[in-house]
């Protein structure tokens, strides 16, 4: 199905069968593209890029600093040069930067070619207040200045460039852990990360650094050092596949009462989230090619647990979880404790006939930051109810992944408007849907889905 199309309508009620094909995770492949920034000699390669918008953001960000980006004709090949970096326009990079939160992560390699780097105000799905501050704060570490203009940030390194530094987070933050990385691999001497974040991408974007001619050492107990070198050359590398997608599709599976293989799945770094879905009964079978997703009939049990940084139960698995768990028998705990408002989706779901309440408290089996700030960060989730169909609009990426679910559960006809931002982060999902058996049709408005 090609389609520019962003309201899906859905006649669901039908279990999804068959088989769909998992590529390259949105959130490595973004930050390889940076990474080829860092390359003053040669050319990357990266394979099994998904044909997602963010990685459209990203390549046209890439070609605004000067890089040539080309890619094959199935578009999951890109080959990039950087041996001449250019400082972007501002209007256009915030132009371009208003759907995602990458140019962030631009800094350490700008401020390594260039000397200094322009960020805009960032986008991203509204989640939580995402600040920024840990960046600039590892930003400073190294030495870098940083200065707030209007509508953007300009931070300038320091004549004799950045030095390395001894660098604690106060959270294991995914993005900040990244920012670190791509800054401290050509700084000045040597660069202690601790409490960082160690998540399967992380561990790519690393292998992807070391191909380049970075020395990066993982430690024991979330500590990264890295060696600063002279110069970085090119990369030949295969992205590790979607495991936030490959979940999503498995909850789509029991939600729908169906039957689902998805080919790419990688059970390595997807283990906590198979582990909840055996337990809440969901049926599955690894194999070398991916993993089949099943409902193997009868009822589905409730669970209580919380989301976490790796190797814990992912944040981004939480919404489409939760649409299965509706499909549970009994009350179901769910303690978020990656963002403070990861449960804005629910009133669609509730509005679907859902029995659902988000509270302020920490239900879970630790307290988290969340708890003593009036965040309605944990929920119930009561079941199983038969879903209804409903009118719904998209309010993010996986929240709108989520409520696509829902609407392929409930017995009728459901529209889901504003799909085009589901385009962000799953590759061709109306043609997936298609091949499961889902009887979807797009019905109008403008979306700018592609590469
Ligand atoms: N945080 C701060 N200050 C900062 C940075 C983060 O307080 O400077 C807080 C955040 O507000 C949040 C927590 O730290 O409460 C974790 O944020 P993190 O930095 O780990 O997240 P991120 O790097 O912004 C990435 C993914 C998210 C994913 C998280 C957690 C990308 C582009 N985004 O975000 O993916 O949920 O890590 O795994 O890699 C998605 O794909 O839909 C998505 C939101």
């Amino acid at each position: 199905m090609t389609t520019t199309e962003s309201v899906l309508k859905v006649r669901g009620g039908k279990p999804l069968k068959g088989e769909i094909t998992v590529r390259g995770a949105k959130n490595f492949v973004s930050k390889a593209l940076v990474a080829t920034l860092l390359g003053s000699e040669g050319e990357s390669t990266l394979s099994n890029v998904p044909r997602i918008r963010d990685v459209g953001v990203v390549k046209r960000m890439l070609k605004l600093h000067g890089v040539t980006v080309t890619t094959n004709e199935s578009k999951d090949v890109m080959t990039m040069n950087a041996q001449k970096v250019v400082n972007g326009e501002i209007k256009e990079i915030a132009q371009l930067a208003g759907a995602s939160r990458i140019p962030i992560l631009f800094c350490g390699p700008l401020l390594h070619r260039l000397g200094e780097a322009y960020i805009p105000d960032l986008g991203g799905c509204k989640i939580g207040d995402r600040p920024i501050d840990y960046h600039f704060g590892a930003l400073r570490q190294f030495g870098a200045e940083i200065e707030k203009m209007e509508g953007a940030v300009r931070i300038l390194a320091p004549d004799e460039g950045l030095k390395g530094a001894k660098i604690a987070l106060e959270y294991p933050s995914v993005g900040t852990t990244e920012q670190v990385l791509l800054t401290a691999v050509l700084a000045k001497g040597v660069t202690e990360l601790s409490n960082a974040a160690v998540e399967p991408e992380i561990i790519d974007l690393i292998a992807v650094l070391q191909k380049m001619g970075a020395i990066i050492n993982v430690q024991t107990d979330r500590v990264i050092k890295i060696e600063g070198v002279d110069s970085l050359k090119g990369y030949n590398h295969t992205s590790l596949s979607d495991r936030i997608e490959a979940a999503s599709w498995g909850c789509a599976a029991l939600a729908t009462g169906g039957d689902i293989f998805v080919r790419g799945a990688d059970q390595l770094s997807m283990m906590a989230f198979l582990n909840v879905f055996r337990k809440i009964g969901g049926g599955f079978d690894i194999v070398e090619e991916g993993i089949r997703f099943y409902h193997p009939g009868g009822d589905l049990k409730s669970i209580a647990f919380e989301t976490d940084v790796h190797p814990g139960f992912m944040t981004d698995w939480q919404q489409p979880l939760v649409v299965a768990l509706t499909q549970a028998k009994g009350h179901s705990i769910v303690h978020e404790t990656v963002y403070e408002n990861r449960f804005g989706f629910t009133q669609a779901l509730r509005d679907m006939g859902a029995q659902i309440q988000v509270y302020s408290d920490c239900l879970g089996s630790s307290a988290c930051r969340f708890g003593a700030r009036n965040f309605r960060h944990s929920a119930v989730i009561n079941g199983p109810t038969q879903l209804k169909p409903k009118h719904i609009v998209v309010p993010d990426l996986r929240g709108g992944f989520s409520h696509l679910i829902a609407a392929l559960a409930a017995d009728g006809e459901s529209l889901v408007e504003g799909i085009d931002l589901i385009d962000r982060g799953y590759e061709n999902f109306g043609d997936k849907l298609e091949a499961l058996g889902a009887d979807v049709t797009y019905v109008q408005g403008s979306s700018s889905a592609g590469a």
